[in-house]
């Protein structure tokens, strides 16, 4: 592909450099990540009082895309799981890129979870020149760089079917993982993610025929659907839900009642830490456009016990 490219003169070096243009950019992800036809509402709960005024009126409108513009050039894309403190921080001392995001939150690894993303921070992303792509459910679904089929083939996981609609598409998988002891699987799973810790719920069955969603998967349904597919684990992202939101711990005290009887192992890698081999993987979409590109990393969500 043949981006529209422009010289733009900073003042700081009164130099002319290149760049491409941010909404060349959104627009070819719209396309490829069904953002221009999504029903998906990601205004609700993440923009506030606070930060609105920041947000992008097509974005209030559209409710996924791009949602803060900062310069109209930018010089490289970088992706993040979530737009925390450390990733806002490390953009500080770059050129204006843009941001794709697969959450168009803040995170915190303990009873906070997910918190809108704060006008300060914003503030400090638009003082750089950075714009901010959140691609979430058209992420979560896709073919090549979808959040759990990143996470099945990061773990090495042979994908059978997918299943399980969201938005109109399956956003998780079941694949055959050879026939481990589950406490070798989980350990592989651990590695793999180059995490210090995932949690486990081991009833004793070799992994054989995994259920596989990124991020979440701690809903009963979920969990009725693995079983009845003939799974005997699920490798997750959310096994120990730290969130104090009315209504999500009674769901998921359900999840794990329900998976007493069930039996299934369960292997959670953290929301962040099976999100992120998604937001790896995206890199060569953009590779493949000649687009620069890398990923942030949050070292501290990483590395979070
Ligand atoms: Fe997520």
């Amino acid at each position: 592909m043949n981006w529209r490219r422009r010289s733009k003169n900073t003042w700081e070096s009164e130099v002319d450099q290149s760049g491409m243009f941010l909404e060349d950019l959104a627009r070819r992800l719209d396309t490829e990540f069904g953002v221009d036809v999504s029903k998906e509402n990601l205004v609700e709960w993440a923009v506030t009082e606070d930060n609105a005024a920041a947000v992008r009126p097509a974005f209030l409108e559209h409710r996924t895309g791009l949602m803060v513009a900062g310069e109209e050039s930018v010089t490289a894309v970088r992706t993040a799981v979530f737009v925390t403190d450390r990733i806002v921080k490390k953009l500080r001392s770059l050129d204006p890129c843009l941001l794709v995001t697969h959450h168009n939150f803040d995170y915190y690894e303990d009873e906070r979870g997910f918190q809108p993303i704060r006008s300060a921070q914003i503030q400090d992303l638009l003082d750089h020149g950075h714009s901010i792509y959140v691609a979430h459910a058209g992420l979560d679904t896709h073919p090549v760089y979808g959040t759990s089929l990143a996470l099945a083939t990061l773990v090495g996981i042979d994908v059978k079917e997918h299943f399980y609609d969201y938005f109109g598409a399956p956003t998780a998988l079941v694949g055959d993982a050879g026939g481990l002891e589950g406490e070798a699987f989980a350990e592989h799973v651990r590695k793999s993610l180059q995490r210090p810790k995932v949690s486990v719920d081991n009833h004793g069955a070799r992994v054989r025929v995994v259920a596989v969603v990124a991020g979440g998967g701690d809903s009963p349904d979920f969990l009725e659907e693995a079983y009845d597919r003939g799974c005997d684990t699920i490798l997750m992202g959310t096994l120990e839900n730290r969130w104090a939101i009315p209504d999500m711990q009674p769901d998921h005290g359900l999840f794990l009642r329900l998976n007493d009887s069930l039996r299934l192992n369960l292997v959670g890698g953290s929301h962040f830490g099976t999100e992120r081999p998604a937001m790896i993987r995206l890199l060569d979409f953009f590779r493949d456009m000649s687009v620069p590109c890398e990923y942030c990393e949050d070292e501290e969500l990483l590395n979070a016990d």
